[in-house]
């Protein structure tokens, strides 16, 4: 080594001073100087942002804002949380979670009375208006070596848009919708026209959905309360799943074009004609990873009738829950060929759901469930009572949504997520009755259940895009998770923690193989809870990921927990790996 070293003193030098081994942080020596970031805020075309938790104006406890009203109301409220740099849609990713058992955080619980830290919440950002705007901070957060942390509405169910001590890109403000009937992509020949809306970043799907009913049409989209889902952010990136893709896809089957600015500033059209590796890896491979997008261009598709059942049985006695689980999973097959799609939360005393068919009717609706419906009768004398068993029609896929999910909404809570996609294999007849048993007895009987795969989803040939191609085997994505209070002790935490990694294993054992939804999901640097992150979240697809990944970010500007590229870092990501 001595030796080597002397042979080539000069590159070696230079490789150690033009790529540090961590990133700057805040509170650094290196931090950018106040004239750094007054030559920064001269090139952008609003003032520098100072994200906070959310909670803040609620301290200090002896003279809190008129604000802090305003925040306990709207709490739980995702649309305006995604309006709030600091905000995280998981409010424990505001938190700094210490492996040493300490915990910054901002509670909105002031009772507890701990004082109100910065935690995980980025200290300094740009409020980007323009592509310009992106480009002179992407600029400045990679000439610093700095960490970047992209946020659009902050709803990442890992905390993946907050780092602690970092440099946000807020994309929220990148609200143009543009529709257009006949849109080219660029570099297509003139007759490849789409029916398309083009959205910047921060457009959440509320209004996307809006846009285009007033035209007439639907898109597929992310369905929760409100709408607050970024439509071209994480969502998208990571796969994006609705109740409607067995219909017409995931977002990464729907998207045409995607305009991004890369880590070198420059600013790129990516799509099926141009960079498109850019665009396969930009479907499936992530979310703050690749650049970031200020712009997508999605297909929009004509608007149906929607039928929806709604059921809802509770028991007091799990076994009678399960036996009604069991044929739930049972009809999986049949009403994956009827169209349905929706969602479920089937509980140790509760299985509810949601499901929906297209262009329906609710005679039809009721055929499928005809058999589900019988046992339940069958299981009042076991004690089942049915609360909700009803359908609906609406005239339109945004009625539909608007009658629905404009409900109170219920983010703002602290979660840590598990998911796995469920192989369509394990429906068939003779795998079925095992399958369901042990799922929902090792999920510790709490599964949110995704029917959002299967039909459309499976017929895209799995390499045409870089998602992780367990999604096109799967017809359900189940979700479980743990949950804790405010101001919970670190050791509580690790006990949920462990819980929900014993689980994962014991799921894991039922489908061994069986890939994950990247934005679903717990991880942890190291990968705690995923033994094999890259195959459990990219499958066979992650080697060429990489190879783009190395392409357009060669030093790894864009780095986030369990994306393509970060198990070359450690120490919360903020320091590449030596050995
Ligand atoms: C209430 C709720 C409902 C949900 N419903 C659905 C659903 O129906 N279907 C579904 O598939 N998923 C759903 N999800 C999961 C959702 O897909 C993820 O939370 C996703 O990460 C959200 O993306 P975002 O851009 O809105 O959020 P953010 O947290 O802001 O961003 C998520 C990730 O994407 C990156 N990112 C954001 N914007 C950009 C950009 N412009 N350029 C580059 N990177 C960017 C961030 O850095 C981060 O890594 C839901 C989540 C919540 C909280
Ligand atoms: C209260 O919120 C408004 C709107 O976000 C903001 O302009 C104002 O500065 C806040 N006031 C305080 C005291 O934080
Ligand atoms: C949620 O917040 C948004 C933005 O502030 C607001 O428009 C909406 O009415 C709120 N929704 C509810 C249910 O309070
Ligand atoms: C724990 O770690 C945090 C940050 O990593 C540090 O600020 C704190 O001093 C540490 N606490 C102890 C008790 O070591
Ligand atoms: C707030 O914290 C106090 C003290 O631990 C607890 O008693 C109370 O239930 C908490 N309130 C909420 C709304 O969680
Ligand atoms: C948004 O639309 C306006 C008007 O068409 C245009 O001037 C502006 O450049 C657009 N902004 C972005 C970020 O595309
Ligand atoms: C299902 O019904 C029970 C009993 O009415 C209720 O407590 C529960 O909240 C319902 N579940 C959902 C998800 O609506
Ligand atoms: C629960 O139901 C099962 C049959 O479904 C029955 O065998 C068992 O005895 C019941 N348990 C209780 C506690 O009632
Ligand atoms: C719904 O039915 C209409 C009329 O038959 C048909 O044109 C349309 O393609 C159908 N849409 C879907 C999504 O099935
Ligand atoms: C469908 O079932 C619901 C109850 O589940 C019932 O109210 C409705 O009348 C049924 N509709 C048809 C057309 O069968």
């Amino acid at each position: 080594m001595q030796r080597l070293l002397s042979l080539f003193p000069f590159p070696l030098l230079a490789l150690n001073q033009s790529t540090p081994l961590c990133r700057c942080l805040y509170g650094d020596a290196c931090w950018p100087t106040t004239s750094d970031f007054s030559s920064l805020q001269s090139q952008i075309s609003r003032p520098l942002i100072y994200p906070i938790p959310t909670a803040s104006a609620c301290y200090p406890l002896s003279s809190p804002s008129e604000n802090c009203t305003d925040i306990q109301t709207n709490w739980h409220n995702g649309t305006w949380r995604a309006g709030h740099p600091g905000s995280m849609d998981s409010t424990n990713y505001e938190s700094f979670i210490s492996r040493n058992g300490s915990i910054s955080a901002c509670y909105v619980n002031t009772t507890l009375g701990v004082p109100c830290e910065q935690g995980n919440v980025p200290v300094i950002g740009v409020d980007a208006r323009s592509v310009s705007d992106v480009q002179a901070a992407v600029k400045f957060a990679a000439s610093h070596n700095l960490r970047v942390a992209i946020k659009n509405t902050g709803h990442d169910f890992t905390g993946r848009s907050a780092a602690r001590n970092s440099f946000m890109i807020w994309t929220h403000h990148l609200n143009n919708i543009t529709l257009n009937p006949t849109f080219v992509p660029e570099g297509a020949p003139a007759m490849e026209t789409y029916d398309a809306i083009t959205i910047g970043s921060g457009v959440i799907w509320n209004d996307a959905y809006n846009a285009v009913a007033a035209q007439g049409r639907m898109l597929i989209g992310g369905i929760s309360a409100g709408g607050s889902v970024g439509a071209a952010g994480g969502w998208l990136q990571g796969g994006g799943h609705s109740a409607f893709s067995p219909l017409h896809g995931l977002g990464v089957d729907n998207v045409i074009e995607i305009k991004l600015v890369t880590a070198a500033g420059e600013y790129l059209t990516a799509n099926a004609h141009q960079h498109s590796d850019l665009f396969w890896a930009l479907r499936g491979g992530g979310g703050g990873t690749w650049g970031v997008l200020t712009s997508v261009t999605y297909q929009t598709h004509p608007t149906f009738p929607v039928t929806t059942v709604f059921f809802n049985a509770t028991a007091t006695n799990t076994t009678v829950i399960k036996k009604l689980f069991t044929e739930f999973v049972r009809i999986h097959p049949a009403l994956s060929t009827a169209s349905f799609g929706g969602y479920a939360i089937a509980t140790s005393t509760s299985l509810n759901f949601l499901y929906s068919l297209p262009n329906g009717t609710d005679a039809r609706a009721n055929a499928s469930f005809d058999s589900f419906f019988g046992l339940a009768r069958s299981l009042a004398v076991e004690g089942l009572e049915i609360a909700t068993q009803e359908t609906g029609t609406y005239d339109s896929f945004n009625q539909w949504f608007q009658s629905i999910f404009q409900t109170i909404p219920t983010d703002g809570g602290i979660v840590e997520l598990a998911s796995r996609l469920l192989p369509t294999v394990l429906f068939a007849e003779d795998e079925y009755e095992a399958f369901a048993d042990k799922l929902f007895t090792v999920a510790g009987y709490q599964i949110i259940w995704n029917f959002v795969a299967g039909g459309a989803v499976s017929k895209v040939d799995p390499d045409s895009t870089g998602l992780n191609p367990a999604w096109r085997e799967s017809l359900v994505e189940a979700i479980w998770g743990v949950r804790w209070n405010e101001g919970a002790t670190y050791s509580e935490i690790e006990r949920m923690r462990a819980w929900l990694a014993a689980t994962m294993e014991q799921v894991s054992a039922i489908m061994p193989g069986a890939g994950s939804y990247f934005n679903e999901v717990r991880h942890e640097t190291g990968s705690l809870f995923e033994p094999t992150p890259k195959e459990t979240y990219f499958g066979s697809h992650y080697d060429r990921l990489k190879e783009i990944k190395d392409e357009y970010d060669p030093n790894g500007l864009f780095i986030v927990g369990a994306g393509v590229g970060s198990d070359e870092w450690v120490d919360d990501l903020n320091c590449r790996r030596s050995d």
